[in-house]
């Protein structure tokens, strides 16, 4: 769906030929009309903390705004908010990284825009791993780019593995995305894990990393999140590290997200968002100036209580005949297999072809919504986030596995 149809064509530039409306989107809207005829619909679509930020951030901004921090900021953010990153990528990441190698951008997904936006043209190649977050591949067409997908399997906790990045690797690779902890499947890559992805970068000295790292505390089962940067020094030239506040300290309202990485780099990516928006909110840069210094405990309670429900979820899913689920090890979404639900008929008559089918069915006969897998370019999967209430959590599997029940 081209989001320029039905509009008279010669006003739009070709790259709006490219840009589509992602399926979360669509599915998102679906739900919206079916609330709007009065149904009570449940939502697991969402990839945001149900938590609201915590009090102490939102009296830091409150402070901001009366001590008059209410000015242009510098365009890569203040220095206070970058000295409080930096001292989180040391204490965090093991990485040690110059004011100059810093950036904050409006959320974490603007980063990955200056990003691509800054090196990214026709011809080029940038390997995703799949299942993927749809940004991605969007954003890399937006620019003219290529994505090259490299498949990640449920059999492997749905791990990057090296022969599969290099098998996807080509002279016209510029980037490879990494993104673990992971949306959609909650996969999660170790110290060793990245140290044999760093081995394949090293005899490809001409392809740059975007590490995304946004759920980078959302980890369970006693895991410690190893950042790519730190596992291969010798490859930080060519790393971007992402991060951002919005899903560690429920901020997602705040549009803060920032990068380490090297200074030619940031200085192109600043000089973009210079022109598209000066700067970050002031107020919203000191609230998470005080997140990051924040005590870290806020963080260790809001993921007790997704671990929770990942079990709940998770042993749900299990139970339900004809879907499968790898143990989500990090972030908050778990990623069911489908498969033996497909070729069946529901209830109410609807034929199961695809996950998208059954995700459609599924919002239209128990009014429950997820996004199936293929659009985050692996079916027949669904993607349920599970960052949200255990009431709401426990009554949409209940309506999962009396949907799948249903089935002839
Ligand atoms: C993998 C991943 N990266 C980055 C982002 C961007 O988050 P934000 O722009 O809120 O920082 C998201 C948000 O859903 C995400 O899932």
């Amino acid at each position: 769906m081209n989001r320029n149809e039905g509009l008279p064509h010669p006003l739009f530039a070709q790259r709006m030929e490219r840009l589509s409306v992602p399926a979360t989107i669509a599915m998102a809207q679906r739900a919206r009309e079916l609330r709007a005829k009065g149904e009570k619909v449940l939502s697991l679509a969402l990839g945001e903390p149900d938590f609201a930020t915590p009090p102490a951030v939102i009296e830091a901004a409150h402070r901001a705004a009366l001590d008059g921090q209410t000015k242009y900021p510098p365009v890569d953010g203040t220095p206070a908010l970058k000295a409080a990153i930096a001292r989180k990528f040391a204490r965090e990441n093991a990485l040690d990284y110059a004011p100059g190698e810093i950036m904050v951008s409006n959320g974490g997904k603007q980063v990955i825009f200056n990003a691509f936006m800054a090196t990214v043209q026709p011809g080029d190649e940038v390997v995703i791993p799949r299942p993927y977050w749809v940004s991605y591949p969007l954003i890399v067409e937006m620019f003219g780019g290529t994505p090259v997908y490299a498949d990640c399997h449920e059999a492997d906790d749905f791990r990057l593995r090296p022969a599969a990045l290099e098998a996807a690797i080509t002279s016209r690779t510029k980037w490879l995305v990494l993104n673990f902890p992971n949306n959609p499947t909650g996969g999660t890559m170790g110290e060793a894990d990245l140290a044999a992805v760093a081995e394949v970068l090293r005899r490809h000295p001409h392809v740059h990393v975007l590490s995304d790292e946004i759920y980078e505390h959302l980890l369970y089962d006693g895991q410690r999140h190893a950042s790519l940067a730190a596992v291969a020094p010798d490859l930080k030239g060519r790393i971007l590290t992402l991060n951002g506040v919005s899903k560690a300290y429920a901020m997602t309202g705040w549009r803060v997200g920032y990068v380490g990485g090297p200074t030619p780099l940031i200085r192109a990516m600043t000089a973009i968002q210079g022109s598209a928006t000066s700067g970050i909110c002031t107020i919203s840069q000191a609230a998470a100036a005080a997140a990051l210094d924040g005590p870290p405990d806020i963080i260790a309670q809001m993921c007790a209580v997704y671990a929770r429900r990942r079990e709940m979820v998770v042993s749900t899913l299990r139970a339900i005949p004809g879907l499968t689920c790898a143990m989500p090890h990090g972030a908050f979404y778990a990623y069911p297999g489908i498969a033996g639900c497909i070729g069946r008929r529901t209830a109410e008559g609807r034929m199961l072809n695809t996950d998208e089918d059954f995700a459609i069915a599924l919002l239209a006969e128990q009014h429950v919504a997820v996004v199936h897998g293929s659009a985050f370019g692996q079916g027949p999967y669904l993607r349920l986030s599970y960052a949200t209430s255990d009431d709401i959590l426990t009554e949409c599997c209940t309506r999962l596995a009396r949907f799948v029940d249903g089935l002839s």
